[in-house]
């Protein structure tokens, strides 16, 4: 199939933390409307103070499986992406494997919870690291293909609501996703000489792991002024599908977003923040 059921076919794109959440989400859509996917996840424990999981080499092999499900072929591999050298192997077996680099989803982030004079330096380091540092270091293992490759391209960062406004309880976490802000934009500069589009999405209150309903309640009853910050998630009730959710979106509507930015029906758009929150920020 090709045309506007497949706006993808012959495209690839590299997606990091694909094992769940949204990144799966997003390797799984852009699989269905036709690129091949590279998909990484670190699949390891990253620090005490992360307090849940990360994804798992069977989450990550999971989503190898529905990305083939739909006719599509995937390359996955368990890549921490604060490890520049194992990122630009994965890019150069990609490229091999598949031809070209059209597409960045740079995903990937951890997120824990503290007041900013008394978190651990490994607290910060670690969020900052993973978030910022590890997201560029994506950006330098895949930009060079995808100018080489010389179709254009482009490139979603995942910042957050947090990238946007000021969220107490989680300053390492803005800050980061504060930075993600500023890397898009210059990067929508830059890039824009080769035609490689650059926009992030803000999304807030998805359904995924990061998530920890306790740890964010523990933080608001301890710091009640806070819960000011987080406005809740608008409920649309004409939203049949999704009647259970009062309060959070499924990986799947940020999905949406992703593969319009992705394809070229959003070809106008660079260096946009594009907020993927029902309106909640506006509250
Ligand atoms: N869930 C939300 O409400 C929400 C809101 C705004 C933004 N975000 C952002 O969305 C993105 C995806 O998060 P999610 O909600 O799907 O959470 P998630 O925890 O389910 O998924 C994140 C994935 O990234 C992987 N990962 C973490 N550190 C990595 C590293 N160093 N290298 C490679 N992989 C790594 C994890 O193993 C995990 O599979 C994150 O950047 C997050 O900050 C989430």
């Amino acid at each position: 199939m090709t045309g506007i059921n497949r706006p993808l076919e012959g495209r690839v794109a590299f997606i990091t933390g694909a094992a769940r959440g949204q990144g799966r989400a997003h390797a799984v859509r852009l699989a269905t409307e036709g690129a091949d996917i590279i998909a990484i996840d670190i699949c390891a424990p990253i620090s005490e103070t992360i307090t849940y999981p990360m994804g798992t080499s069977e989450e990550l092999a999971e989503t190898v499986r529905a990305v083939e499900a739909t006719g599509r072929k995937a390359l996955a591999r368990e890549v921490d992406i604060r490890d520049l050298a194992a990122l630009q192997q994965v890019v150069a077996d990609g490229v091999e494997q598949f031809g070209r680099l059209d597409i960045l989803v740079a995903n990937a982030g951890v997120l824990s919870w503290g007041r900013i004079w008394e978190m651990s330096e490994e607290q910060w380091d670690t969020v900052i690291d993973v978030n910022l540092n590890g997201t560029w270091r994506t950006i330098r293992a895949t930009l060079p293909a995808m100018i080489a490759a010389g179709n254009g391209g482009s490139v979603i960062i995942v910042s957050s609501s947090a990238g946007l406004k000021a969220t107490p309880g989680n300053a390492h976490y803005a800050a980061s996703k504060h930075g993600l802000t500023a890397l898009t934009n210059s990067l929508a500069i830059e890039a824009g000489e080769f035609g490689i589009r650059v926009n992030s999405i803000h999304p807030y209150s998805i359904e995924t792991p990061m998530v920890e309903k306790d740890a964010m309640m523990a933080i608001f009853a301890k710091h009640p002024s806070y819960l000011h910050s987080f406005a809740p998630m608008p409920y649309n009730p004409l939203d049949e599908e999704n009647k259970g959710l009062q309060g959070f979106m499924e990986p799947d509507e940020v999905a949406d977003v992703v593969a319009w930015l992705a394809g070229d029906g959003s070809k106008t758009l660079s260096g946009s923040q594009i907020a993927v929150d029902r309106g909640a920020m506006k509250h």
